[in-house]
């Protein structure tokens, strides 16, 4: 009798309350009321036992991708089913807030501040009706993972403070740059001796694409696309994580990135990003630094296999560990669907180390003990 009970409770699992067992990149992917989970470009942290994912909520339509609700949150035990916390940053009703219905809230993450005890957010964030043009990185803050979170405010990073390391010569502008002609091998000179930095330093630097990460000795940094998406920054931030210690770097200068993901691994740092192609995917780049501040090496295409030039059909959002496991990683993209962006799938895959270089292996179904068969 008991037997017959813990078979039927296996089959009413799987198959009637429909518990997943394992990862399907790029399949529709259900929360608990089995609907597909709404939490785009996002990232996702481990507290008390608890993953929990924060995303973008879009919407249906073409307006889909800017915030009418704000930033969702699902809890899982076990990475693959996934319970709705709700909205945990809403958008206000206020037509004067920095946040208000129908802003753009992008790439939401969230890191735990030991010093604090909170929790804090970064997003991209996107001033409404103003297009990309803002291009600032936004903070909030809660006492609880699961929120609610309370904005506090928007940057633009680094004002009127320089890259470190940045050559006196280059602290003025030369009289024609600002006529270059685009993606000239002049512009290209211009761009990466800093043509932008200078034009943005009253105002502070870009911040579109972004990550958080935090280091092991607690450091935290924020990893932004700048200068127009041409050049990565890497912009330390205060002890509360609130805030720039005007500490930051440039890396890669021109080599136009997006969609920058992190990770650590016997003192190297290995960091993927995406070319940019708006809502396209392209093909993903990486590179190593046995420092935050570089020098950074580009390692090339970390995707392997079948649509490897087209990162899967995806795009980065964040790598983050899995608890209890020594350098077990997962790397999380999305596939964008501009025309109806709530359609938009997640590519979750392992992220390997292999000769001091990330890959990416494709699988159309995988789960964690893929890691112990490496
Ligand atoms: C690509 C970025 O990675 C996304 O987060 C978003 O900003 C789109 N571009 C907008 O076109």
């Amino acid at each position: 009798m008991k037997l017959k009970y813990s078979i039927l409770i296996s089959f009413l699992s799987c198959f009637v309350f429909g518990q997943n067992n394992s990862f399907q990149p790029g399949k529709l992917w259900k929360d608990n009321d089995g609907k597909h989970i709404n939490a785009h470009g996002g990232g996702v942290i481990f507290v008390d036992g608890t993953y929990y994912w924060y995303g973008e909520f879009k919407t249906e339509g073409k307006g889909g991708n800017t915030a009418l609700k704000g930033v969702s949150c699902y809890s899982s035990k076990d990475l693959y089913n996934w319970y709705n916390e709700g909205i945990v940053l809403k958008v206000e009703e206020d037509p004067k807030s920095e946040i208000t219905k129908g802003c753009i809230m992008e790439r939401p993450k969230v890191v735990f501040n030991k010093k604090t005890g909170k929790y804090i957010m970064w997003f991209h964030l996107e001033l409404k009706g103003q297009g990309y043009d803002a291009a600032k990185a936004a903070v909030a803050i809660s006492d609880s993972p699961k929120g609610p979170f309370v904005y506090k405010k928007s940057y633009r990073p680094n004002k009127g403070v320089w890259p470190i390391g940045f050559k006196d010569e280059l602290k003025s502008a030369s009289a024609d740059e600002r006529n270059l002609k685009s993606w000239s091998p002049e512009w290209i000179t211009a761009i990466q001796n800093g043509m932008l930095v200078r034009r943005d330093f009253k105002k502070g630097q870009m911040a579109r694409d972004m990550t958080v990460y935090v280091d092991d000795n607690d450091k935290g940094y924020l990893i932004h696309s700048s200068e127009e998406n041409l050049t990565l920054h890497i912009s330390e931030l205060t002890d509360d994580y609130l805030d720039f210690t005007e500490k930051w770097t440039r890396m890669a200068p021109a080599g136009h990135n997006e969609a920058p993901v992190i990770l650590k691994k016997d003192g190297i740092y290995y960091m993927i990003t995406s070319g940019c192609t708006g809502w396209e995917p392209n093909e993903a780049r990486s590179f190593k630094s046995s420092s935050i501040w570089g020098p950074w090496e580009s390692i090339g295409n970390p995707c392997i296999g079948k649509d490897a030039e087209l990162t899967f059909h995806s795009q980065s959002t964040y790598i983050f560990p899995v608890q209890g496991k020594k350098d077990q990683f997962v790397f999380m993209a999305d596939r964008w669907k501009p025309d109806n962006p709530i359609d938009g799938t997640y590519v979750w895959l392992p992220v390997t180390i292999k000769d001091e270089k990330p890959v990416l292996k494709w699988f159309d179904e995988w789960n964690l003990n893929v890691f112990s068969e490496n």
